[in-house]
This record gives structure tokens, sequence and C-alpha cells, in this order.
């Protein structure tokens, strides 16, 4: 593999080790993941997480797949398929079991393994140009809203995390910001904790601090009182399913934060590598498969007790139901720009065709 994948590499017997994101910041572990059962298992409990990450994962779980039942084709589907429906709303999931598929049927059985090892790098090698790509032209876009305020900072909000925890190896809404950082640009991030399960708080807070960026992390009602107090230059954040008329699917809660922004006329993108594109669906707000996930989520929490054990606390009394949607959509009408590897697009179905009409 060429990039600098952090979120998950093999091991020396051909094994995908992950990094365990769930207890993140407070614990740094991983889990090996050696089968197609495992594989399921990581993304369903969200071991790994992130669109493109969840998509690397399961490409290198076909592999794993195909080695389990010793490149039967008809059986690999069928593992396939498992892996393709661990989770519903981010595409680049079933883009990249999908892509897997095309190469087994593509090969013979003997050759099947080394094919599928291949492409499956491929996919993380193709995610690395993107990521950084994205990074170049995003980085662009905030020295141009500096300019245009006659700024010699910025501040971002961002949503979630599409760091390289997300996307390899610089994320996609992350990506930017590293590239700004890099430049000796003086940035700070506004970190939204995204609740329920705390992407914010717990994964995007520890990547800026890893790599030394100022940022702060806000509950997740802050931004529209931080926006209308001029004290956000842009928003960017991720995707998860992005249709072909520019709806954007991510995590629960960017939509009321790109609301604020559009109340307060401040830009709000959206980064994404092509692969997270659907063009089989217009209207995402109507169309796009939004997973809802366990209420345990919401009705409990996790972090250190004041003896610094890593622990789990209920916040919601037994008698109370809680609803645990993961994400929700954007309309394409509140996004300012979709910062794709491909260059910056608006977000409407005349700018996504034309952009991409080699992939329709
Ligand atoms: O439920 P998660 O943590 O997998 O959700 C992740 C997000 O919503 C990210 O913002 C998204 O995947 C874009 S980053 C590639």
């Amino acid at each position: 593999m060429n990039g600098v994948y952090k979120a998950f590499w093999l091991d020396e017997n051909d094994h995908l080790v992950v990094l365990d994101q769930r207890v993140l910041p407070f614990i740094e572990s991983s889990v090996t993941i050696t089968n197609t059962k495992e594989c399921v298992e990581a993304i369903k409990n969200m071991t790994v997480r992130g669109a493109g990450v969840i998509g690397n994962v399961a490409a290198f779980g076909v592999y794993l797949g195909a080695r389990e039942c010793t490149s039967d084709l008809a059986q690999l589907i069928q593992k396939a398929q498992l892996i393709r429906a661990s989770r519903p709303t981010a595409v680049n999931l079933m883009w990249a079991v999908d892509r897997m598929i095309e190469v087994a049927k593509k090969s013979s059985k003997e050759m099947m393994l080394e094919a599928l090892k291949e492409e499956a790098i491929k996919i993380s090698d193709e995610d690395c140009l993107r990521s950084r790509r994205i990074g170049e032209l995003g980085a662009d876009i905030f020295e141009e809203i500096m300019r245009q305020k006659g700024q010699k900072s910025i501040n971002v909000l961002t949503h979630c995390n599409a760091g390289w925890l997300a996307i390899v190896d610089e994320g996609s809404a992350l990506a930017p910001i590293y590239e700004a950082h890099k430049r000796g640009i003086d940035i700070h991030v506004w970190v939204d904790e995204t609740r329920p399960r705390n992407q914010g708080a717990n994964l995007t807070a520890w990547e800026l601090a890893k790599a030394g960026i100022k940022h702060t992390v806000i509950a997740d009602n802050t931004g529209g009182h931080l926006m209308q107090h001029q004290q956000v230059d842009v928003c960017i954040t991720g995707a998860d399913r992005v249709s072909r008329g520019g709806d954007a699917a991510n995590k629960i809660g960017t939509y009321l934060k790109a609301l604020a922004a559009f109340d307060n006329q401040i830009p709000f993108y959206i980064a994404l590598p092509l692969s997270t594109f659907d063009f089989t669906i217009v209207d995402g707000v109507k169309d796009i498969e939004i997973e809802i996930r366990d209420e345990d989520e919401v009705k409990f929490i996790r972090g250190l007790d004041k003896q610094g054990e890593y622990t789990k606390v209920q916040i919601v009394q037994d008698v109370s139901k809680a609803l645990n949607y993961g994400f929700d959509v954007t309309p394409a009408r509140l996004i300012t720009g979709l910062i794709t590897d491909r260059g910056v697009c608006q977000a409407n179905i005349e700018a996504i065709e034309a952009m991409c009409e080699d992939l329709l």
C-alpha cells in the first residue's frame, strides 16, 4: 500500500488490522479481522466507521472472504452481500464491494486471491490521492475566503469525523484543514461533539490535537450562536452519499448546521471523493436510506470516570424510549459547493452531470 494508512493495515498473515475507533481517544488499540463475519461485525459495531474507511475495510473483507471459501465465486458473492449490507447509508461501502465482485468475476479461480488483494490495495491508494486533491482544493477555498474578508486567520466549523479515521489518508472534510495547516495558515476548528456517538469530541478532536491544529469542541447546539456572532467563516463536512441532484447525506445534525449557515450567509461546503456520489438517486431527501441505530447509543454515554477507568453510564431513564437516526440529508440548495477530487462543483444536477459525464 502506498499511502500512510493509519486507520487500517495488513499484518504479516495478510489479515486486516483496524484501529478500534470505539474507544478512542482514551484507548489506542486495534482489532484483527480475519474473515467475512469479523469484517461485518467491525463495520456494524463501528470499530471502523466513516464512509471511505468502511469501503476500504469492506474491500479487504471480500479478499478475506475469498480466502475462506477458496475462491469459490458463488460462495464469495454471498459473503460479499453480507458485507455490502452491513450499513445502509454510506454508498462507498456498496461501491467498493461491487468493484471487488466485478474483479472476482473476471478472475480465474487460481488468480482470484491475488487479483482481489491488488484491487483492495488499489482502492485505498486511489482514496489517498483523492483525499490529497480535496485537501488542496479546499485549502484554496479557505485562502480565498480569508482574502475576501481581509483576514489573517480562519475559523472553520465541522461536524462528525471526516479525517483520516474516516477516509485515507487525510480525510475529506479534514483534508483541507490539514493542508491549510501545512501551508502555514492560522486556522482554528470548531468541532461539533456529534451526539450520540461523539465522533467529533472523540475522533476529530483527537486527530486535530495529534496534528497540532487549534480546535475547540462545542456542544452540537452551539454552532448557530457562533455563526450569528461572526465566529465561523466557513463550514465543511464530509458525506456518506451525495445524490445526482446534489443532496448530501452526512452524520445526523449536519442539516441543522447547513440551515444556520444559510441563515447567516456563511459558506457551507461538502467534501467528498467521487465514490460518494450515488447517480441512481436524484432526490436525496426522499430516497437516501437513513440508518437507524440502537437506542442505547442515545441512552448511554462512554468516557473516563474519576478513577480514569473507561466506562459507560446511563443518561436516560429506562422507561423513556430513544430514537437514533444515524444521518440526515442536507438539501442541495443549502450547499455552497461540493469539493471533490475532480474539482469544486455546484450542488445541482447539471453541474454534477457535467463533471461526472464519464461515470453516468
Ligand atoms: O456513523 P459514522 O461515524 O460512520 O458517520 C461518518 C460520517 O458521517 C462522516 O462525516 C462521513 O462518513 C464522511 S467522511 C468520509
